[in-house]
């Protein structure tokens, strides 16, 4: 199995793979010129005959924070470290950047336990994740994800009118 970066042209694998997830809320449907615009957000495996078997992608807010996004495996790979090896990946490469926090939102929080990430109870904690998706969810009141946080969570936000300038000056130093 080989982990790497996604390029162009696997836009079209990782749009069919994210959306058939969609319809039920498990991943955030994406368009497909969203998928190519961030390509470059999304690391994937393939098997050693190069067949396309799951992705993930590094959301970059800015230097306080990160999100791994759209993270899944086809039906026929599960259980064989893909999606471990994508979530790590995902996760090294947020180091890479010096970034010391990641969230995610998810229904299934055991399997991030396993790398690092813990519960934050109040989703407001993350207000640039927040401000990015949930303003225009359909479940933004009757949400059923879990927010983790990887690190420490970050003290500033530079998502909204209210806070841009300020944190970015801040962020700057
Ligand atoms: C979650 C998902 C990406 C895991 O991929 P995978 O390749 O099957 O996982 P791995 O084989 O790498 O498993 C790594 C570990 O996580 C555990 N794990 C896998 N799926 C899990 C799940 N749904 N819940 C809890 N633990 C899980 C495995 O048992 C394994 O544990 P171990 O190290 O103790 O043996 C895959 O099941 C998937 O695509 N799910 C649907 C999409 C989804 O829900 N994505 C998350 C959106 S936030």
């Amino acid at each position: 199995m080989l982990v790497r970066k996604a390029r162009l042209q696997d836009a079209s694998n990782v749009y069919d793979l994210v959306n058939s997830l969609s319809g039920d809320g498990t991943l955030l449907k994406r368009a497909f010129s969203e998928i190519c615009e961030n390509i470059r957000d999304f690391t994937l495996a393939e098997s050693d005959g190069g067949v396309f078997l799951g992705c993930g992608a590094l959301h970059l807010y800015g230097p306080h924070l990160a999100e791994v996004r759209s993270i899944v495996v086809k039906p026929e790979a599960k259980g064989q470290r893909a999606g471990g090896r994508i979530l790590a990946g995902l996760i090294e490469e947020a180091e890479e950047h010096g970034i010391q926090s990641v969230c995610l939102f998810t229904r299934i929080p055991d399997f991030f336990f396993k790398y690092g990430f813990r519960t934050v109870e109040d989703k407001s904690e993350l207000p640039d994740k927040v401000f990015k998706d949930c303003q225009n969810c359909p479940r933004l009141h009757r949400c059923d994800e879990v927010a983790m946080v990887r690190g420490r969570i970050p003290r500033i936000s530079i998502l909204g009118a209210r806070h841009e300038a300020q944190e970015l000056v801040k962020i700057s130093g």
